[in-house]
């Protein structure tokens, strides 16, 4: 049901409007991406849905089902949306934004709840374990499903139990010790994550504090955070960083179109205004190339590539 990939098929608008009948949330047809995703890049969705609250999602679920039309849900970061879209549905969590605690420092967060905001809520009630996130522009969803993180930890570290609207529309919870982590990567059940609970660990808000502006500073003075992008290009290979080879070869502040290896930090790809995603792939390819035929290092992709050429 996660398809950006591979379905080309355009579909038409009647089945849409059919499969987001009785949706109370919003929903927008041939809607541009770029508005979508952290890189500013992006084709058309056939059709966009923010569902207004998980039954909402369950119901689309259900009926996008009996009409065999796919769903991709959109974090919009770590992401490229090519030129040419997505076909069927996409679907935002951004309604589904709620936090609430519960007893002994556990945190349940709806799945569209920004990384940034849960861990300041987290601090404000002297927990700690999310500080790793200043900054990451993610959704909380988006962060589960990659196991997203940096130097500081990642979200393996405090996730308990996840919940998902599987591909019946049924909603299930699964206890973090049934799923498998990995750098960057989680298997989870199939269908779409719509909320998390996370277990963190008391500890002083001063100190919380102090760690995350210390690692906000460090990040604005080593990542380009003020240009789109989708954060790091490439996973970091066993030995060394990838931004650290990307420069050795001599590729900061190369450039295709408008989109360009950061000259400030080699493993971002920034777009300098009217990016296409066609551009950023041909900068991508150039770098691995390049990177393999000079350190015989083959570098991963860590941000992920989907829709339509
Ligand atoms: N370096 C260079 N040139 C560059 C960039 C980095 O020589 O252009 C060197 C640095 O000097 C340092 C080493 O590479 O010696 C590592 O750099 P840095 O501390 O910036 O961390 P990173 O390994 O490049 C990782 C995460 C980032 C995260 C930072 C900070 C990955 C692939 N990257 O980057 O995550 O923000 O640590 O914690 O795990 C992301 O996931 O999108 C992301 C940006």
């Amino acid at each position: 049901m996660r398809n950006g990939r591979g379905e080309t098929r355009r579909v038409g608008a009647r089945e849409l409007r059919e499969v987001v009948s009785g949706i109370q949330g919003e929903v927008q047809f041939d809607a541009p991406l770029s508005d979508f995703t952290s890189f500013r890049i992006g084709g058309p969705a056939d059709a966009l849905v923010i569902p207004a609250d998980v039954a909402d999602l369950s119901r689309l679920v259900r009926q996008a089902r009996t009409a065999k039309i796919p769903i991709f849900v959109i974090g919009g970061t770590n992401l490229l949306v090519r030129d040419g879209g997505i076909r069927g549905i996409v679907v935002s969590l951004a309604k589904l934004t709620a936090i609430r605690d519960e007893p002994h420092g556990v945190i349940y967060a709806e799945g569209g709840v920004g990384m940034p905001t849960l861990m300041r809520h987290a601090i404000s009630r002297s927990l700690g374990g999310l500080e790793w996130a200043a900054g990451i522009p993610g959704t909380v969803a988006g962060c589960v499903v990659m196991n997203a993180g940096t130097r500081l930890g990642e979200m393996k570290d405090s996730v308990k139990a996840v919940r998902v609207v599987e591909p019946t529309g049924a909603i299930q919870d699964c206890q973090a010790s049934d799923i498998p982590f990995s750098y960057r990567r989680a298997l989870l059940p199939r269908g779409i994550v719509v909320g998390v609970w996370l277990q963190l660990k008391p500890a002083s808000r001063e100190k919380l504090q102090h760690v995350v502006k210390d690692y906000l500073r460090y990040r604005k003075e080593t990542q380009p955070l003020t240009l789109p992008s989708a954060g790091c290009v490439f996973k970091n290979p066993a030995a060394g960083a990838a931004g650290q080879l990307i420069e050795a070869v001599g590729l900061k502040g190369a450039q295709i179109g408008d989109a360009q290896v950061s000259d400030k930090h080699a493993n971002f790809i920034v777009n300098r205004g009217h990016a296409r995603a066609a551009d950023v792939i041909a900068l991508i390819k150039k770098v691995g190339r390049t990177v393999e035929e000079q350190t015989g290092v083959t570098l991963e992709l860590e941000l992920k590539i989907v829709g339509q050429p």
